[in-house]
Parts: C-alpha cells; structure tokens; sequence
C-alpha cells in the first residue's frame, strides 16, 4: 500500500468558516485520496469523477467536524482509526445501484440451461450440492431474484439440490439492508407482478421480503480486492459479478477477475454485467451464449 507523504494541514482556525460546501479538493490531495483508494478496494476515480469525490467525501469532512481534505487523508491513515474509517469511506465512495431481477435472461439462462448442465456433470455425495455467490450484492436485490427463481421454476424440477446462496459487498450499509429485506418501491420496480405478490408483503411504505426467500442468502462484507479476503472464497458453481467491474481500472479488474476465475469449481460460471465485458481482461474463460445473454464458463 502508497504511503502518503505528510499532508500539510492548514492553519487552524482559517478554513473553520468555510467549511461545508466550499472547501476545495486540490489536485495533489485529489491524487493522494484516489490512490489511497485505489490501493484499498482497486476503485479508481478518473479525473473527470474528481467531483464526484469531492461531494461525497466533503460530507463525511462536515460530519467529522474536520476542516480540509488534507486533514481527512491524515485522519484516515491514523494508526488507530485506519480500518474504522475505511469503513465509512467504502459506504460514502460506492455506487449501488441495484433492483429486483435486473437481469433476466441470466436468470432465463440459470433455469433453461446451466444450473441442468451443472447438476448433470457432478457425481458423488456432493452432487447436488450448489454454490452461489453474488459478489457485489449492493442491497441484495440480485441475490434474492436468484432465490425466488430457484424456488419457483428450479427445486421443482431438481428436490434434491441443496442451494447455498452468499452475497457480498463492500459496503456495510446495503450489506445490512440485505440482512434486513425491507425494501422501498424503487427496488421492485422490475418485479414480475408474479414474484411481487407472491414474495413480497407490503408494509407502509415497505415490501417485505417472505422469509423463505430471506434464509435462503447469507449476506457478509467482503473486499473483492483483497487477495486475502478473495482466497477464503472457493468451490462456487455459479458467480454473479455485475456492474462493479466498470470502477475499476484494467489492473484490478484483472486482479478481481483472476480470483474469482479460481473461486468456481470446474464447469462453473461467471455472470457479469450487461454493459460489461471480459474481452482484454481474462482469456481463462470460455463463452458461452445464451438468449439475450452471455456466461464465461471454467473449463
Ligand atoms: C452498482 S452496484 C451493483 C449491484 C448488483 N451486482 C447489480 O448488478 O445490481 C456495485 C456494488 O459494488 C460494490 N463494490 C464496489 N467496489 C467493491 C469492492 N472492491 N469489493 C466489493 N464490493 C465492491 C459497491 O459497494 C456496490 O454495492
């Protein structure tokens, strides 16, 4: 990891007035911030998103009563708060954007073929036995839309599969309110009216999640970045890694995608996003197509 070389803070007392909305974000802090970041999660912040940074970070500088940006690299690389602060840096950085089945065709593509395939190809005490990881969970909302699928259109089919589902992200907040599976209109929005009224119970301004589907997922904090983290991650049939892979620059996305190539089991299958694509990133995988869809498959 870059250490930084000591920020100069600014004279007490002269930014305390000016605080909130007009502190400014030089370009030496800038760089210091986004390679602390960097180096921490693989996000990387190009320049025209230096904005971005700005506005999210200045929140968290006005809720600790800091007065600088300068003073917010030296407070989060302070022995005892670094790891603390890190924390809420992820929660106030990321992007989680998410809804109920965001992508159907992979969830057409579970049904229709891979998860038949992959049941077919294993043998022994474990064979029915299947692993799914969705790693970048944000709220939970794509590693729920695999739950009720595989309820509704899977187990019927297969009884005998025993289906352990993990989600992960990054961010403690949407990991809680995975835990939680109270979710707001905006979250259902793409639900299919089935799946709504079947899965769903309206509360207020709330639907909540039916807590069949709810135990079906255990949801943890989880750096894709850390080599040490990705390693404790192994023998998935089936990893959804969608719309994360676009923060990240080439080098981690290589790093990230490399790990979670060696967390499949032979025959496994990555699902990504829509706008995504490993081409340039990872030659490991097969691809495979799909109806309005693609999967990288382990060979
Ligand atoms: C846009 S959301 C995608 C959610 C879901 N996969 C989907 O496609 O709907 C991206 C998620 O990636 C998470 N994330 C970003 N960097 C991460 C990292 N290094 N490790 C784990 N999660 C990360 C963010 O916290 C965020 O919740």
């Amino acid at each position: 990891m870059n250490q930084f070389p000591n920020a100069t803070l600014p004279q007490l007392g002269t930014l305390q007035s000016s605080r909130s909305d007009e502190l400014n974000l030089s370009e030496p802090t800038f760089n210091m911030l986004r390679q602390f970041i960097y180096d921490s999660c693989g996000i990387y912040f190009q320049d025209n998103k230096k904005y971005l940074l700005e506005s999210r970070i200045l929140k968290r500088i006005n809720f600790l009563g800091l007065n600088s940006y300068e003073e917010y690299i030296d407070y989060i690389k302070s022995h005892t708060n670094n790891g603390v602060e890190k924390k809420y840096l992820y929660e106030a950085i990321t992007i989680n954007e998410t809804f109920f089945f965001r992508n159907q065709p992979q969830l057409d593509a579970l049904v229709s073929t891979v998860i038949p395939e992959i049941i077919s190809q294993k043998t022994g005490p474990d064979k029915y036995k299947l692993k799914i990881w969705s790693a970048a969970s944000s709220s939970g909302e794509e590693a729920y839309s695999v739950g009720m699928t595989f309820l509704d259109l899977i187990k019927p089919k297969y009884p005998a599969i025993e289906l352990e589902i993990i989600g992960t992200d990054i961010n403690h907040a949407v990991v809680e309110t995975a835990k939680a599976a109270k979710y707001k209109e905006y979250s259902i929005r793409n639900t299919p009216a089935y799946y709504l009224k079947k899965y769903f119970r309206p509360n207020q301004n709330t639907f909540e999640l039916d807590p069949a589907v709810k135990k079906m997922v255990t949801f943890k904090l989880l750096n894709l970045y850390d080599d040490a983290s990705m390693k404790t991650m192994y023998n998935f049939d089936i990893i959804f890694c969608a719309n994360v892979l676009i923060y990240f620059d080439q080098k981690s996305k290589m790093k990230v995608v490399s790990h979670l190539y060696n967390a499949l089991n032979k025959g496994g299958y990555l699902f990504i996003g829509y706008a995504e694509t490993l081409h340039t990133i990872s030659k490991a995988f097969k691809l495979v197509s799909f109806p309005k869809t693609i999967g990288y498959k382990k060979e």
